[in-house]
């Protein structure tokens, strides 16, 4: 901002030029984490956590938006609602594709949709593990009638992770206990009946966290089927990278049973040594892959918020989006082998087909001068720039949401050898908008390649191919909606282009 856009705006009036164009926000409310993302019969589902009665958290439901093409989402009615006595907490979704429990009557012809999530008790704060299905395309579901199907009585167990693990045959949940920093493993043959098998952590990153939301997937590493790893993911709560909510990963075995990370290849105090951290925003939390996808690709989504502030962010009538869908992959750094995000390509359909602005091979004070003279505007936006990171001296790279007062720079600092979103601003909105958010580059390759994804208070940064992933949101001034370059030294541009990104919500 400029708090005085703010101050001087009804506390009524919507916040329209922040609202994302083409990412998921709900039309208004509240929402945090994605929830039960799932393929089934040729819809993409995303489940979330939702308040149908409000902008703060509160009266957690889930909330339903589907999409034909993970790019285009429509809003649908609340799929589960909270009640008095339960509110509907993060978890997964699985497609029952041999009717195991039976959900299913005689001659269907879709398998039931399970939803498995934590029941908490506003009254006794248990959290307990719950299980309800949809015959109807999840628009409804009906809650299983033997729940809570875990319950250990405690209040800090929570985020179910459900699937099938074919190679030893069963069904694996991943539930966190969030006060001891652990994931504890189950197994079942009915999808009802939990056994519990191992226990991971604590690990990595430490302090005073609370471990939520955990997520487990295996890989390819470098595109070679036959050299394969598991990625657990666990969503840290207060001890992130920059404070505040931030998500780890592990890469390691998984036998069905247990986890087992490998050396992450960072070096540093011994308990940060397997702390790798798959973005290095403050805005993406509580990510998870979709279910049952109809191809082999293992696409997530995060929510693009902080615990630390995010019920102070300044937007209304809504609270909360959604990142943008990105696949993952596994690729071999020097640093050892790590997580790559990259935008599925249904993103590349939203782009508008003839560039804003395009360019090759000029020095940067010309690649400056062109844009200046350009006069691009916009706040929903794809940049992508490839300059020669050999002759650079100083940082280099885009501005965006700026007017003659201010900007949100993104880009690349030589002297740290890192990525940056520096969203720092006149007169900060919330608590943590005054920083830059610095990401360690990974390859070593002449061409540095920065890709960024603007929409309205959103920033999405996948540089070097996905290797460095940086989300964060800034809020300029409403009207602010300047693109600019900078540099400072005679640097080479080898290109630049800016793409108008199309609407895909409403
Ligand atoms: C993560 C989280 C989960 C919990 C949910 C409640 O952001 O705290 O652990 O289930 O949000 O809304």
């Amino acid at each position: 901002m400029n708090s005085n856009t703010v101050m001087t705006a009804s506390p009524d009036e919507p916040t329209e030029a922040w609202r994302p164009r083409y990412h998921y926000a709900p039309e208004r409310n509240w929402m945090n984490d994605p929830n039960g993302l799932v393929w089934l019969d040729g819809e993409y589902h995303l489940f979330y956590q939702y308040n149908p009665e409000g902008d703060d958290w509160g009266h957690i439901s889930w909330g339903h938006a589907v999409s034909t093409d993970l790019v285009s989402w429509q809003e649908l009615p609340v799929a589960i609602p909270a009640t008095e006595r339960m509110m509907a907490f993060s978890g997964c979704a699985v497609v029952d594709h041999g009717n195991t429990t039976g959900f299913a009557p005689p001659g269907a012809t879709t398998p039931p949709l399970l939803a498995f999530f934590t029941g908490f008790d506003p009254e006794t704060k248990i959290q307990s593990q719950h299980l309800a299905y949809s015959l109807d395309r999840g628009r409804t579901f009906t809650p299983y009638a033997g729940n809570p199907i875990l319950d250990i009585g405690s209040t800090e167990f929570r985020d179910p992770k459900v699937f099938w693990h074919a190679a030893s045959g069963a069904w694996v949940m991943l539930v966190v206990a969030a006060l001891e920093q652990q994931v504890w493993f189950y197994r079942s043959s009915d999808l009802i009946h939990w056994t519990r098998v191992s226990t991971f952590g604590p690990a990595g990153s430490a302090d005073d966290n609370i471990w939520e939301v955990p997520e487990l997937f295996e890989l390819p590493v470098d595109d070679d089927p036959q050299n394969r790893r598991w990625v657990l993911i666990v969503s840290v709560n207060r001890g992130s990278l920059w404070g505040g909510s931030g998500v780890q990963y592990f890469t390691g075995d998984f036998d069905g049973t247990r986890f087992v990370a490998e050396p992450s290849g960072c070096s540093g105090p011994a308990i940060a040594d397997l702390t790798l951290w798959a973005d290095h925003g403050r805005d993406f939390y509580a990510p998870i892959t979709f279910a049952n996808m109809p191809d082999d690709r293992v696409v997530w989504m995060g929510w693009v918020s902080n615990w630390e502030y995010a019920r102070e962010l300044p937007t209304r009538p809504w609270r909360g989006q959604q990142s943008a869908p990105r696949e993952l992959s596994l690729v071999t750094t020097s640093r050892g082998i790590r997580l790559r995000q990259r935008m599925v390509g249904e993103m590349l359909s939203l782009l508008e087909p003839e560039p804003l602005f395009s360019l090759s091979a000029q020095r940067g004070e010309d690649a400056a001068n062109a844009l200046s003279l350009a006069e691009i505007t916009g706040r929903q936006l794809m940049a992508r720039m490839i300059v020669n990171a050999l002759c650079l001296q100083s940082p280099v790279g885009l501005e965006f949401f700026k007017d003659d007062a201010q900007s949100l720079r993104v880009g690349f600092d030589p002297a740290s050898n890192s990525f940056f979103i520096d969203r720092r601003c006149k007169d900060a909105l919330f608590p943590g908008q005054s920083e830059r958010h610095d990401a360690r580059r990974l390859s070593g390759a002449p061409e540095l390649e920065l890709e960024v994804w603007i929409d309205g208070s959103m920033v999405e940064v996948l540089a070097d191919g996905g290797t460095v992933a940086l989300t964060d949101l800034a809020y300029g001034t409403a009207t602010a909606m300047g693109v600019g370059f900078f540099s400072r030294d005679g640097i080479e541009v080898q290109s630049l282009e800016l793409r108008g990104v199309r609407p895909s919500l409403r």
